[in-house]
């Protein structure tokens, strides 16, 4: 097995895929476990602090609730009710809560702080969302791709439409190329990951086999594909003078009941990270509505309610994966 003991959690880059794939056969577990009644708690009197300068319904969940089967307890910190980036820097912070605390998870802005606070914290730091990775949410998506085929990862097609210079899009193509898999990116050029991701992800390919596609052609990038997944097109932090022309260029990459048919594979199953623009259902639906005259954003509420789409399990694989984490950097 492997010893992930005292380890952060920061950016897929810094994980071997055998390191990879033994976090998500040990969420596989974990879920099995927790599903049968036999969860052996492995965190008991550890404490966990949580740190979200950005909002979030998964990942503080799936940390709290991961934290709390596992015996752990929690402490939630944000941006207005602590010290936090506006009274102590991260460099003090991370020294006070390395004094109490045996683990952090950290949601914010610019992965250097992130970086910072696990050089400074003396205790494993795990990233829940920068504007540029988003590693415990590969995990999940691993797990669901697993559980809803019957291939093998590095035979997995997997395309991402939408805004793919974004943590969503660097991390799924660092984690395509890293297990071997078909990665496809289909987006505008201007949202295409940055070169220094893609060189990654190409260094990482010529090791693991994965083949790498980036094309502005959704029915070439979809053809064939197993999975299509989809992000919001604006994310958190970003402002909203950035709407209108993110929406202009991305109106073509909307995933729909038509994106499915040109796959030619009727079996495809949607992905999305979650929160989606789906429908009318929230104020920034409404706000977008009002800005757009687009009711759907980034995937029509047809395909999300439909039986291609896993994004619920998805949803629920944040828990199991994330006690993942807990438990093979902190576990007894
Ligand atoms: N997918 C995800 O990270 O969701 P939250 O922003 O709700 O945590
Ligand atoms: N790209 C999105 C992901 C949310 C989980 C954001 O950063 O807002």
């Amino acid at each position: 097995a492997f010893n992930l003991r005292n380890r952060h959690f920061l950016k897929e880059l810094d994980f071997t895929a055998q390191e990879f794939r033994f976090l998500v056969d040990l969420a596989a577990q974990l879920k099995a476990a927790k599903y049968a009644g036999t969860e052996q708690p492995r965190l008991r009197g550890r404490s966990i602090a949580l740190i979200f300068e950005k909002t979030s319904t998964r990942t503080r969940c799936a940390f709290e609730v991961a934290a709390h089967d596992q015996g752990a307890t929690t402490t939630y910190l944000d941006a207005s009710g602590s010290q936090i980036g506006h009274k102590e820097s991260i460099k003090d912070t991370a020294r006070v809560l390395g004094r109490m605390f045996d683990g952090i998870e950290y949601r914010g802005h610019g992965q250097e702080v992130v970086e910072e606070l696990a050089a400074y914290a003396g205790v494993p730091v795990w990233n829940g969302l920068t504007d540029e990775w988003h590693p415990t949410q590969m995990l999940a998506d691993v797990l669901t791709v697993r559980e809803h085929t019957a291939k093998p990862l590095t035979e997995v097609a997997l395309a991402y439409l939408g805004d793919a210079r974004s943590n969503m899009g660097n991390s799924l193509l660092v984690t395509g190329a890293l297990l071997g898999m078909d990665i496809r990116i289909v987006a505008p050029r201007a949202l295409w990951p940055a070169e220094e991701v893609l060189k990654a992800a190409e260094g990482l390919a010529a090791t693991s086999g994965a083949r790498i596609t980036l094309t502005e052609d959704v029915d070439a990038g979809v053809a064939g594909a197993d999975f299509l997944y989809t992000d919001v097109w604006v994310s958190m932090g970003e402002p909203k003078e950035v709407w209108a022309e993110r929406i202009e260029l991305l109106r073509p990459y909307q995933v729909s009941m038509d994106t499915v048919r040109a796959t030619g594979n009727p079996a495809v199953k949607f992905l999305h990270c979650l929160p989606a623009f789906h429908d009318l259902g929230t104020v920034v639906g409404r706000q977008m509505y009002e800005a757009t005259g687009m009711a759907e954003l980034e995937c029509t509420d047809e395909l999300f309610e439909s039986a291609h789409s896993v994004v619920f399990d998805q949803a629920e694989n944040r828990l199991h994966t994330i006690k993942a984490v807990l438990v093979a950097t902190l576990g007894a």
